[in-house]
């Protein structure tokens, strides 16, 4: 293995063999399968002319690359975008019972776009026979014209139970549009949604709008997931989301939400600096299953010049996600895949309730990898001490992270991690994060791979996702404090394995 394998490929995140990967495109659930598409330009490790590579999973860690699903043509780049089984064969495109698959996604066209006109994005449409393997673009496309608007992409459909159609949710400039469709085929514009309320420093990009039962109630809601650019809440890109209802044709946010969603909110799907464009599977639910989402573990800012050169970048853990219902109104929630934990961990270690008044260090040398580990524990009291986790190497690199409890938020310090000089808005200084549900105590679970960190807390109610590149993998972890009365309990360091 060339170094930069050794250091840099991911443990149990998915990169592409080789070549530019961004957005996670057109996921869905099959037979066992989960199928993940991905904006991808395999030709190079930049953004280029794009196409959507496949990957399909068993278990959401182990990925199978399989091959490029669809290749740019003379109407244009593909896009991002995502893909329904289409159970009843409303389409038509369905033969012999076999349901089809029916992708949708962005026509970008630069011809176009060089002779500076306005309407060079387009929603198009491609189904497959063979369980996403292959695929036949429709020879009417486009199936929804673009009406004049320069930024008109990232098509995401959904059924809608109460009006009986499917629904497109679409990103146009710093607005949502949505349409409606019976076949699939033929679109009819619905409603906008997003005029002075969410973040609106960027463009809105990758929507995805999808019931979801209130944990605990009887009560169904609609998440709305907008991805913007620059905007993030570190700055860059980032996800934020809306809660609400979907009555005839309309996106309603949530009344209590109305003031709160100025333009610096603090609804968004991860705070941490690489979690982009991620959007949910579809077809669990029909298998009873929880909702599911990924997203892009990089950041325009930057991911251009991260320093991996035969691949770049690697897609978030997939995780749960939940709406949960309290006083002040609804939040989301994201715990990672439950097949993470499922028989992974070879080695596990545990330790008892630990005063951390002065610095400890946690682990020895031959024990558990810090670059393929989960670690857990719980702060006893939250609301008056803090702690910083250190990940150390033998050349002095550092990852910090951490709670503070004057201020109650949580931070991830990648400054002094590594390569960071590829780029000035790398790691200009430590991102934070506000504390969103927070009690007593604080729970805390951090996934360790060798090039990202993804750290949920309380529960996943607060998430921070960042990347980094170390000169050595980390070998060193240790605990510090500040306040009174630090003590850590229920400490679990398990090892993670893709194999
Ligand atoms: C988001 C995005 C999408 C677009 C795709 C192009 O990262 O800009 O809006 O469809 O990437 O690769």
């Amino acid at each position: 293995l060339t170094i930069e394998e050794n250091l840099y490929r991911p443990n149990f995140h998915f990169t592409p063999i080789s070549g530019w990967m961004n957005d996670p495109n057109g996921m869905f659930y099959l037979n066992g399968y989960y199928h993940l598409y991905f904006q991808h330009y395999p030709d190079g490790n930049k953004w280029g002319p794009m196409h959507w590579g496949h990957a399909k999973s068993k278990d959401l860690i182990h990925w199978e690359e399989m091959p490029i699903a669809l290749f740019p043509d003379e109407m244009g780049y593909i896009f991002s975008g995502s893909a329904i089984v289409d159970h009843e064969n409303k389409s038509g495109f369905g033969v012999e019972g076999q349901p089809p698959i029916i992708a949708f996604f962005t026509y970008h066209n630069t011809e176009m776009q060089n002779q500076g006109r306005v309407d060079f994005q387009s929603q198009a449409i491609a189904y497959s026979l063979d369980e996403g393997n292959t695929w036949t673009k429709y020879d009417e496309n486009p199936v929804v014209k673009n009406p004049g608007i320069h930024d008109f992409r990232d098509p995401k459909v959904v059924w809608d139970k109460k009006g009986k159609q499917y629904i497109m949710s679409l990103a146009a400039g710093q607005e949502i549009r949505f349409y409606g469709s019976k076949n699939l085929k033929d679109w009819k514009f619905l409603s906008e949604f997003g005029k002075g309320v969410g973040n609106h420093d960027g463009v809105w990009e990758c929507p995805d709008l999808f019931p979801i039962k209130v944990q605990g109630l009887d009560e169904e809601k609609y998440v709305l997931l907008v991805s913007i650019n620059p905007g993030g809440y570190n700055g860059g890109s980032g996800t934020q989301y809306f809660v609400g209802d979907f009555e005839e044709g309309r996106f309603v946010l949530e009344p209590s939400l109305q003031e709160k969603m100025s333009n610096y909110h603090d609804y968004w799907v991860d705070f941490g600096k690489d979690n982009y464009a991620g959007v949910t599977w579809s077809n669990i639910e029909t298998e009873e299953k929880e909702k599911l989402f990924i997203g892009w573990m990089s950041n325009w800012q930057y991911a251009n010049e991260v320093p991996t050169e035969k691949w770049r970048s690697a897609m978030t853990i997939p995780r749960e996600l939940q709406l949960i219902a309290n006083d002040s109104g609804y939040r989301l929630s994201f715990v990672p895949t439950k097949t993470l934990d499922e028989g992974k961990s070879e080695k596990i270690k545990t330790y008892g309730r630990m005063d951390i008044s002065e610095p400890k260090e946690l682990l020895e040398s031959e024990s558990i990898p810090l670059s393929s580990a989960s670690l857990t524990f719980t702060l006893m009291n939250a609301k008056s001490s803090s702690v910083a986790v250190k990940l150390k190497n033998d050349v002095k690199e550092e990852l910090v992270f951490g709670f503070d409890h004057g201020s109650q938020t949580f931070f991830v310090d990648r400054t002094h991690s590594g390569k960071t000089d590829f780029s000035k808005d790398f790691a200009p200084k430590p991102s934070i994060a506000p504390r969103i549900i927070g009690s007593e105590s604080l729970q805390v679970t951090a996934l360790l791979d060798k090039t990202s960190i993804e750290l949920f807390f309380d529960n996943g109610t607060t998430v921070m996702t960042e990347i980094f590149f170390p000169e050595q993998p980390f070998t060193e972890l240790w605990f510090t404090s500040s306040g009174e009365n630090a003590q850590l309990d229920n400490i679990k360091l398990s090892e993670l394995k893709n194999n």
